[in-house]
């Protein structure tokens, strides 16, 4: 067999370690590429779980109605459908894999799992390893690829760009920078995964690990690949508000095993529950309505947070239902049986994305997009919860399935030739990098976030325009490092975003304007065309 790389997958969550091991189980050479170490990125801090329908009770078409519920009108329900219908499966597969969920009795791996509740689900249907489901995914698919003979490493690597064949638009490889040396070599592969995950580092509070920076989107709209439905960014109702630990996330579980919320009285103690003014589901209005309203309630009473209180249920119900969360508060001195908790709002997903079909597959041959990277249609105007984790499985699996019919009828990928760094030279400016990454961040919190109008927003496009300008003369003229390839890719997701809000002209789902409160009676998907 030949050693070369077959197929290239940037990105080592959810949906590039699962496409890993499927392809690599049949034969094939894969190259797993990360930023940091393979468990770096955002599946590794899901909290609540992965939906999919397990109860006798529950069932596929309730679980299609719940996701197209929340998507708002404008999940494309084929895309749904193919989701949801692959959720049992999915989850097998990891329990097959060796992913340790909590059982009904409390022990983990089992039969019987245990199924918790989130907003939007009308029934239980969250698989989950108490309250820290994405350790267990992550550390468990992390161990598997480490030790499989066709899948190479490449930690500390932080891809730069794709290598596209312009005329036969199809990927022939990516440019990989080695974080600690800053050399720069070019990886040829038949085809290229894009695994890469969210944008919610555009914002300045964000529950994301900070490589959440819109990579994988940028670089396939700079190779030519449609990029739809990017003004639907999601934000968690309920982050720690804590000086000392501002991304930390409430898992949604809580409210779904019953906490309330609560404004604060003057005096600071818990106050009155309000949810039940804004929806009659109360907390488990789906995620935009229980992020507007705290947006709402904070801005009416000028606090800095609200108050999440799960002090109700039995302390040994809550320890052993979210045993992070509670070890991690009572660090920070907050006690969860006892005392409420701080809360805010904060950049959690990315509903919009690299527009893919239902084999993954992107608009340049040869490049697929699976995980939170994609815009596949299942999450429409707003995510449901947990719907996320089985997105990645069962897209990186209609990719490894697609490579294994394709792979054979694909070219051999041409040498590529190198990258070239004679014309530039070592900055010694990263205060440029690091204010404009502070200033990006900040105006995108302040004018393109939960409320938004279209005075802020063409602020906001404005202050991305001089950004951008500045950030390619800085990109072409110095040699380049991690930050400012991750600042290039944050100013190119930034106009997406601003440029797709600006283009709706209605309120839907996640995205909401005080100049457009309304929503038209046909919901269209905001699809943007590089060079257009
Ligand atoms: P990630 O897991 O984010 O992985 C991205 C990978 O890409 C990383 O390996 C990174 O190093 C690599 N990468 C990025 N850019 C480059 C580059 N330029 N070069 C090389 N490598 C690169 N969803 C649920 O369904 N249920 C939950 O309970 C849940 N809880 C969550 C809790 C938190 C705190 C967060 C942050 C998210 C949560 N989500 C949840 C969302 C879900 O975790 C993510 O959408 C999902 O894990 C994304 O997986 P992914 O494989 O697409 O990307
Ligand atoms: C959470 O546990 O609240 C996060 C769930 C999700 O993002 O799907």
């Amino acid at each position: 067999m030949n050693s070369a790389t077959e197929v290239l997958i940037l990105g080592s969550g959810a949906a590039g370690l699962s496409a890993a091991l499927r392809l690599a189980e049949n034969g094939h050479r894969v190259t797993v590429v990360s930023k940091g170490t393979l468990a770096g990125g955002s599946t590794l801090w899901a909290q609540g779980g992965i939906s999919a329908v397990l109860d006798e009770e529950d069932s596929l078409e309730a679980h299609v109605r719940d996701t197209l519920i929340a998507g708002g009108g404008l999940c494309d329900e084929r895309a749904v459908r193919f989701t949801v219908g692959r959720g049992p499966d999915c989850i097998r597969w990891l329990v097959e894999k060796g992913v340790a969920f909590t059982q009904e009795d409390g022990e983990l791996r089992g039969q019987r799992l245990h199924l918790t509740r989130e907003g939007g689900h009308s029934h239980r249907r969250v698989v989950h390893a108490a309250d820290a489901t994405g350790r267990a995914v992550e550390t468990t698919l992390v161990a598997l690829a480490a030790e499989h003979p066709n899948i190479t490493v490449r930690e500390q690597s932080v891809a730069v760009d794709l290598v596209i064949d312009r005329a036969a638009r199809r990927v022939l490889g990516a440019y990989l920078m080695h974080r600690p040396s800053g050399r720069i070599t070019a990886v040829p592969a038949k085809a290229v995964i894009l695994a890469t995950g969210g944008a919610n580092q555009v914002y300045l509070y964000s529950s994301n690990p900070f490589g959440a920076s819109g990579d994988g989107i940028a670089m396939a709209w700079r190779a030519g690949c449609r990029v739809a439905n990017m003004e639907f960014m999601q934000f968690h109702p309920t982050c720690l508000y804590h000086g000392d630990s501002r991304s930390f996330l409430i898992s949604e579980a809580l409210r779904g095993e019953g906490a309330t919320l609560h404004v604060p009285n003057a005096d600071g103690s818990v106050g009155e529950r309000f949810m039940p003014r804004f929806d009659e589901r109360g907390e488990l209005a789906p995620r935009d309505i229980v992020a507007r309203a705290i947006d709402h309630e904070m801005k009416r009473l000028g606090v800095k947070h609200v108050w999440l209180d799960i002090s109700h249920k039995p302390p040994e119900f809550v320890r052993a239902h979210f045993p992070s969360i509670y070890e991690h508060c009572l660090k920070l001195g907050i006690d969860i049986t006892r005392q409420p908790i701080p809360v805010v709002p904060s950049a959690h997903f990315t509903c919009g994305g690299v527009l893919t079909d239902l084999r993954a597959r992107t608009d340049v041959a040869g490049l697929y997009a699976a995980g939170e990277v994609a815009c596949t249609g299942l999450h429409g105007a707003n995510r449901l919860a947990s719907n996320s984790l089985l997105e990645c499985l069962a897209f990186a699996q209609a990719a490894a399935e697609d490579l294994e019919v394709e792979l054979p009828n694909l070219p051999e990928p041409p040498p590529i030739k190198p990258w070239d760094e004679s014309r530039v030279s070592d900055s010694d400016e990263d205060v440029v990098v690091s204010h404009n990454w502070v200033e990006l961040r900040t105006f995108m919190w302040d004018y393109v976030g939960i409320v938004r109008t279209s005075k802020r927003l063409l602020r906001a496009q404005h202050r991305v325009d001089l950004l951008k300008r500045e950030i390619i003369e800085f990109y072409r003229n110095y040699r380049i490092s991690h930050h400012l390839i991750e600042l290039r890719n944050l100013v190119t997701v930034a106009e997406l975003i601003v440029r797709s809000a600006l283009e709706r002209r209605e309120s839907r789902g996640l995205h909401y304007t005080l100049d457009f409160p309304q929503t038209d009676a046909v919901a269209k998907p905001t699809v943007l065309t590089p060079g257009r």
